[in-house]
């Protein structure tokens, strides 16, 4: 959702910013743009498109020592060079993430004190108060305070001024910001990866916080007030970032899973009563539980829900966080809020979890990126074990939310007297053999055979009931996402209330059935199908049923099953996307941190 990058120090601003860029691109990559200070002016470049054209049009050789860069998932204004950031006016220019609210009226009272934009954007019009409020107060902090009283909605922004351009400031409402600093360098980012190339030291801005970069000092605002702020160390690797061979970073982080899905269990459960008992939070009081979540996080919540309800006997919830947001809630103080989030900065997720603190419900956090919004408002945070995820379209960390959601069902399951400590260890015993039955799914030859034959249809249809349904959502998320293929999951006996219409000679149809209980009926939903002439592909852990092309995963434990079952369905999309020679780790239109609404 728009990355930000800012350099001030004794290297080549230009380099550092567009390698910044280049490690932020999965947020954003609609336009690229960058201001550097050169002979004490202000230098834009902006390009449509990937960093790559931003990149062809610079002169490396300038070597400037202070600049701001941006690469941008558009909100107001097409994608285009006219609405990239930079963003110039009067004395300023700014690159912005976030969306102001307020920006019609602003506007309207900026044109008529004479300003007049040239782009369609919101981050202009902040840049024009910004500018008029100089006008007023030469003292810039003083300003960017006013500035902060007078916008509304979310926003990140690293500025620049013509009267000082040996300085950089930066502020945040809502939108992620960190200022990272090295032995001569100082650095502003969106993100942690756009400076681990560099360093690993930064500060982490909080809503109103600014801050002021120069050449040999920094120094933080708030409220007009200089603060102080801790330095934080981010304890990951940056080569996390690199592909290890692999051609995708989605590809690589399939391949991650057996790992991810392991740490994330033993660094909570080891086959103990005791350490559910110590590392996941007390769930006694709860009678029911609410699960909101956007995009696969939300999946993932389905998964869960799906799993409490049957292994616990508990009531779930399970909502899309922009609806929640908005909805008359009915929840007290035995229910638990639960949000799901890879990012922990996702707009409607957060407001979600507020919304719950608000009305002084109990919140649990499951969160990827430590330090993150959502993992320091919630009251309980736990991290999946996810390490960081550079694809868009997410995979392990939707495995590894899963894998957390579903010791939280067994302890639930433990704690209202649906399984005893015997069946603890007997799980633990699956637990151990997880690693290995993921690395046998991953090594399998099947997926490239069957993406060749529906690689070049239009629609593919995901049925399934239960615990597959809610898998096959998220498998149908990921085809689309990467694919452009028009893929939608039904519950198994509801196609035919409709969405059978569609289905027409050829048409590919992915059967899930890893719940015995409901085998047969998804069996004559997938036959339904057949009779109107569709490609069946079935995942199953029944070794016994085949229809058409069949994929035989493992059967493990029910709560295990769905790490094994969506396996197939992640290399599938994957392999059907590179057959149509998609742009796999950067699908068109998307961005993979969504911090606006
Ligand atoms: C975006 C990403 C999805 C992700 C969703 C929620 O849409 O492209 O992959 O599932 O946001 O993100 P979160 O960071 O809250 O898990």
């Amino acid at each position: 959702m728009c990355g930000i990058v800012g350099y001030i120090g004794k290297g080549n601003a230009l380099s550092t910013i567009i390698g910044g860029l280049e490690a932020l691109e999965y947020r954003g990559y609609d336009s690229a743009g960058i201001a550097y200070v050169l002979n004490q002016d202000i230098h834009i470049i902006k390009k449509q498109g990937r960093i790559e054209s931003l990149k062809n049009a610079i002169d490396f050789s300038l070597a400037p020592s202070i600049g701001i860069g941006h690469t941008r998932w558009a909100t107001h204004g097409e994608p285009s060079e006219r609405n990239a950031h930079p963003h110039a006016c009067g004395k300023f220019v700014i690159v912005h993430n976030g969306i102001i609210e307020n920006y019609q009226e602003l506007k309207k009272e900026l044109e008529e004190k004479g300003y007049r934009m040239v782009s369609d954007t919101d981050t202009e019009i902040a840049c024009a108060l910004l500018d008029y409020l100089y006008q007023e107060d030469k003292d810039i902090i003083r300003v960017l305070t006013k500035v902060q009283d007078k916008l509304r909605g979310s926003y990140a922004f690293a500025i620049l001024c013509y009267d000082q351009p040996d300085i950089i400031y930066a502020m945040r409402n809502q939108s992620p910001l960190i200022v990272a600093v090295s032995e001569n360098d100082k650095y502003i980012a969106s993100d942690v990866p756009a400076i681990l190339e560099h360093t690993n030291e930064y500060y982490l801005l909080e809503n109103g916080d600014i801050a002021m970069l120069k050449q040999n000092s920094l120094s933080f605002y708030h409220d007009g007030l200089e603060i102080s702020k801790e330095k934080l160390v981010f304890e990951g690797s940056k080569e996390a970032s690199q592909k290890d061979g692999y051609p995708h970073f989605m590809l690589k982080e399939i391949h991650e899973q057996p790992k991810v899905v392991h740490d994330t269990i033993a660094f909570y459960f080891d086959g103990t009563l005791e350490s559910l008992d110590k590392n996941l939070p007390p769930l006694d009081k709860y009678r029911n539980i609410h699960i909101v979540a956007c995009g696969s996080a939300y999946h993932a919540g389905l998964v869960a829900k799906t799993l409490m309800e049957e292994v616990a006997e508990i009531p779930v919830t399970c909502e899309i966080a922009s609806e929640y947001r908005y909805k008359n809630v009915f929840y007290d103080e035995k229910t638990l809020v639960i949000v799901i989030s890879q990012s922990g900065e996702t707009a409607d997720t957060l407001a979600s979890l507020r919304k719950a603190k608000e009305d002084h419900i109990d919140t649990l956090a499951i969160v990827n990126v430590v330090g993150s919004s959502i993992a320091r408002e919630a009251d309980q945070v736990l991290y999946i074990k996810a390490g960081c995820e550079i694809a868009v379209a997410t995979t392990k960390a939707y495995s590894a939310q899963i894998a957390i959601l579903s010791l939280l069902a067994l302890k639930l399951a433990y704690i209202r007297g649906k399984i005893n400590r015997q069946s603890l260890l007997e799980l633990q015993q699956e637990i151990e053999t997880l690693p290995d039955k993921i690395t046998e799914l991953l090594q399998r030859q099947d997926y490239l055979r069957i993406a060749e034959k529906i690689y070049q249809r239009d629609d593919i249809f995901y049925l399934g009931r239960k615990i597959d349904y809610a898998i096959s959502m998220e498998g149908a998320l990921k085809l689309k996402e990467i694919s452009y293929i028009n893929s939608v999951s039904y519950p198994a006996g509801e196609l035919k209330h409709g969405t059978i219409s569609l289905v027409e000679e050829g048409t590919p149809v992915i059967g899930i059935i890893t719940d015995s209980l409901v085998l047969e009926k998804t069996i004559s939903n997938l036959k339904e199908t057949s009779a109107r002439g569709s490609h069946i592909i079935l995942i199953t852990n029944e070794p016994d049923k085949n229809m058409g092309d069949t994929i035989v995963i493992p059967k493990i434990h029910p709560l295990l099953q769905p790490l094994l079952t969506i396996i197939p369905l992640q290399l599938l999309a994957y392999e059907i996307a590179r057959l149509r020679g998609c742009d796999i780790d950067k699908p068109r239109n998307l961005a993979k941190s969504v911090t606006v609404e």
